[in-house]
């Protein structure tokens, strides 16, 4: 049964601190829509033992306003790892939720959108990497976490965009093989003496930005601080002040030492962030990432409601893959 949603006082008193937090991204007629499904959510997650997880990029409705923590990649892997919820919503795209069920096997892992992909995770098949390995025999595969468990399951060790470099170095050889993401191997061989063998796949929101574009910016506002994800192309990397994870890029605002910045990344992360750094002008290149978009306030609620969409790994490939995630959780965060 569906009971329409209505924007009450009762909804208005549960949410007005948080469209504090969202109001110079969020005008208030919009708001006044999503509050009421924000205030079901929070009801319900009560009632279930339910935590919701919210990467960096979803929408500041969701980031704000339902997510219980939010974080890159190796910050929810984290989370997720030591939750003890009955029910974890994973607000991010699919690699991020099945790694949380990796970690995490007992507790109900639920995505509002299974179809919610990521290029990088599309751009390997498990037969590859087998191949990657007979042409390079002895030498270890760095997997980066964005990708389906059965590439977890056939690599030594994964990595995110937060340990990138440290993982490869840990391992203690001359050369790896880093899949699938072909400019995070070429940033992390820019900073290391290991030598990276990379893979073709690509970023296809990051891929997007380009030398002339940051030049561009950097002409127009010569104060400008710039700051990228490492998913973007090593030339791009090279013309920024700062390059990291998603949650290193927030954390670098802290220290900008200019007041107006760019944040060379998806679309919603200066939405995100703009309300805590009153003292930064945000120009924001908008780069959406169709698929962390597909996560919303509607599908959240029905994933709360009716238990759906359930994330299973097969045990045994749950079990392989593991290994992989938790030799880079031993690592941890060096950005
Ligand atoms: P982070 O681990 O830096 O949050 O990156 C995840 C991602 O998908 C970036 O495009
Ligand atoms: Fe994948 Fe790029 Fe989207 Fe991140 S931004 S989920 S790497 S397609």
């Amino acid at each position: 049964m569906t009971t329409k949603l209505e924007f009450t006082e009762e909804v208005a008193a549960a949410t007005d601190p948080i469209y504090e937090k969202v109001k110079g991204s969020i005008p208030r007629f919009e708001w006044e829509m999503h509050a009421p499904l924000i205030a079901e959510i929070n009801r319900i997650k009560k009632e279930k033992n339910a935590v919701i997880l919210g990467h960096n990029y979803m929408v500041p409705e969701i980031f704000h306003g339902v997510s219980d923590f939010v974080g890159d990649s190796l910050g929810l892997s984290i989370i997720a790892r030591d939750s003890d919820a009955d029910v974890i919503v994973f607000c991010g795209v699919h690699f991020m939720a099945e790694t949380a069920k990796i970690l995490n096997p007992s507790r109900t892992v639920l995505i509002p959108d299974p179809d919610a992909g990521c290029s990088l995770s599309e751009s390997i098949t498990p037969a590859d990497v087998r191949l990657m390995k007979e042409r390079y025999p002895g030498v270890p595969v760095v997997t980066y976490v964005n990708t389906p468990a059965s590439i977890k399951a056939e690599s030594d060790i994964c990595c995110t965009s937060a340990n990138a470099v440290a993982v490869v170095e840990s391992l203690g050889v001359d050369r790896v093989i880093f899949l699938p993401d072909e400019y995070l191997g070429r940033n992390v061989a820019n900073e290391t003496d290991v030598k990276v063998i990379t893979w073709a796949g690509r970023c296809i929101v990051h891929e997007q930005f380009t030398v002339e574009e940051i030049r561009a910016y950097r002409a127009q506002y010569p104060d400008i601080e710039v700051i990228a994800h490492p998913e973007c192309s090593p030339e791009v990397c090279a013309e920024c002040d700062f390059v990291g994870s998603t949650t290193a890029m927030i954390d670098y605002l802290d220290e900008a030492t200019s007041n107006r910045v760019i944040m060379i990344t998806e679309c919603s992360m200066s939405d995100n962030v703009a309300e805590a750094h009153p003292e930064l002008e945000f120009v924001r290149p908008c780069t959406i990432c169709p698929h962390m978009k597909k996560i919303t306030l509607e599908n959240t609620l029905a994933s709360l409601q009716e238990m759906k969409h359930e994330v299973f790994v097969e045990e045994e490939m749950r079990l392989k893959a593991l290994r992989s995630v938790e030799r880079m959780l031993e690592i941890g965060r060096k950005d």
